[in-house]
């Protein structure tokens, strides 16, 4: 077979590069980038797609995703979790501890790698839950292959896994070294202040009892804790403007995830419309909080958006509040989401390409990703900036089957998805069987 051969080729998209937006051809080969540039006279392929008024992107990485596989997967399961992830035109994901069993050891990893092989349609790594319990391992347990890092709760948002005791707090950040996730709400704050919700059952006061010095009192405390043993943290779904004026000044510690929901949902609207659809920890807040997670973007503090998708199904949702669980779905909606605020000027494609890949790859050391290049992965998210959907109930593979932007018109969609340099959407259909494989982390020494 010639050198010049590929299995896909792609035809006149603009692409964007670390050189920035260019209009190139790019072949993909074995699952690699092999060549860019005009390659119409010099290369064949398998598959030739004309992508000419497409935008091909770095491809999406969702680095905080509840699949509930095993023991919840009446709410989602890895099959559909990963089949909502390429429809929406995200190639990778960190998927949560929160599942029954919790991922706490070894084994429960493996059970989670196993359920995952042949039925993943996107690249896949998972979280080991930090607790007292397994405090003391968590240096080994953070390194097996096919572990993302260690997430903390340090608030009581879904299921069992909880580290709210400062002395726990500081033995897991003791053992270990890779960037640590955490949830960060204070545990005795939102105890104390349920009663309040649980009062008027109203689900427009989740944000009153969850409220934004919840969250900055516990980023405050494992930010002070971690620089004790100078460990390195990610703190999750950022939502109130305090936190961001404090992070941004420990950036050199600290890396800050959003979520399409804060950017995109705003209290008490959202209450009134969806009820406790909108239900969310940390709670969706109001304009100055949200106006707060723009500045932060265009500042340069946050560094990747997350959909956090935790479904759950309708039937639990419609339980009186506070008794309804808090998560929506999300995986499939991030890419429209953030496009469709692109088109509205809030965001540059560049900055979404930061936000999406590159982000992701850079701070949590991923190999091979978050970048167009030779060399790199043919993980690609082809979009269509100009494309005008409504996203529906019915277009939403979790096994919850819903989203709270039903009837929501967007501007801008992913078309094509390749995952290992195979398309596995094509023309927004699903294609082939599932082709993820587990994602690869720079060993500890060289990971930044
Ligand atoms: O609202 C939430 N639900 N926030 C979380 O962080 C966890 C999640 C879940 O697992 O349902």
């Amino acid at each position: 077979m010639s050198e010049r051969h590929a299995d896909v080729l792609l035809h006149g998209g603009t692409v964007m590069t670390p050189n920035g937006a260019e209009r190139i051809d790019l072949a993909c080969r074995d699952g690699l980038i092999v060549a860019l540039g005009d390659l119409r006279d010099t290369w064949s392929a398998e598959n030739e797609v004309d992508v000419r008024g497409l935008h091909v992107l770095p491809g999406v990485i969702d680095s905080q995703v509840h699949f509930r596989e095993p023991g919840l997967t009446h709410k989602e399961d890895l099959e559909a979790g990963t089949r909502g992830a390429v429809l929406g035109g995200v190639t990778g994901v960190f998927e949560m501890p929160n599942t029954n069993p919790l991922t706490l050891w070894q084994a429960d990893l493996q059970t989670k790698l196993d359920a995952a092989a042949q039925r993943a349609w996107c690249n896949y790594a998972f979280y080991i839950g930090g607790s007292g319990s397994n405090a003391e391992q968590l240096a080994d347990l953070e390194n097996l292959p096919g572990c993302a890092g260690v997430k903390v709760f340090m608030g009581s948002s879904f299921g069992d896994l909880l580290a709210d005791d400062e002395s726990v707090l500081r033995r897991i950040l003791k053992h270990g070294r890779r960037r640590m996730a955490v949830h960060a709400e204070d545990e005795a704050r939102l105890r104390a202040r349920k009663a309040l919700v649980e009062a008027s059952g109203d689900v427009r006061q989740h944000p009153l009892w969850r409220d934004e010095t919840s969250a900055l009192m516990a980023t405050e405390r494992i930010v002070r804790l971690a620089a004790e043993v100078d460990r390195r943290l990610h703190v999750l779904h950022v939502s109130t403007t305090e936190e961001m004026t404090f992070l941004a000044r420990h950036k050199r510690r600290v890396t800050v995830e959003i979520t399409p929901h804060h950017l995109s949902l705003m209290a008490p609207d959202c209450y009134e419309r969806l009820g406790s659809l909108a239900q969310m920890n940390p709670p969706v807040r109001d304009r100055r909080h949200q106006e707060a997670l723009w500045r932060a973007i265009r500042d340069g503090v946050v560094d990747v958006v997350g959909s956090d998708h935790a479904p759950h199904t309708l039937q639990e949702k419609a339980k009186p509040y506070p008794h309804s669980p808090s998560g929506m779905t999300g995986v499939q909606t991030l890419l429209p989401l953030l496009l469709d605020h692109c088109n509205a000027g809030r965001l540059s494609l560049a900055r979404l390409v930061d936000l999406t890949s590159a982000g992701p790859a850079r701070i949590f050391g991923l190999e091979g990703k978050g970048r167009i290049a030779l060399g790199f992965d043919a993980d690609l998210t082809l979009v269509d900036l100009q494309a005008q959907r409504t996203i529906h109930n019915s277009w939403i593979a979790s096994r919850s089957g819903w989203t709270p932007y039903d009837g929501m018109q967007v501007k801008g969609w992913p078309i094509h998805t390749l995952v290992n340099g195979r398309l596995v959407v094509r023309d927004e259909q699903l294609q082939g069987a599932p082709q993820g494989q587990m994602l690869r982390f720079l060993d500890a020494d060289r990971r930044r």
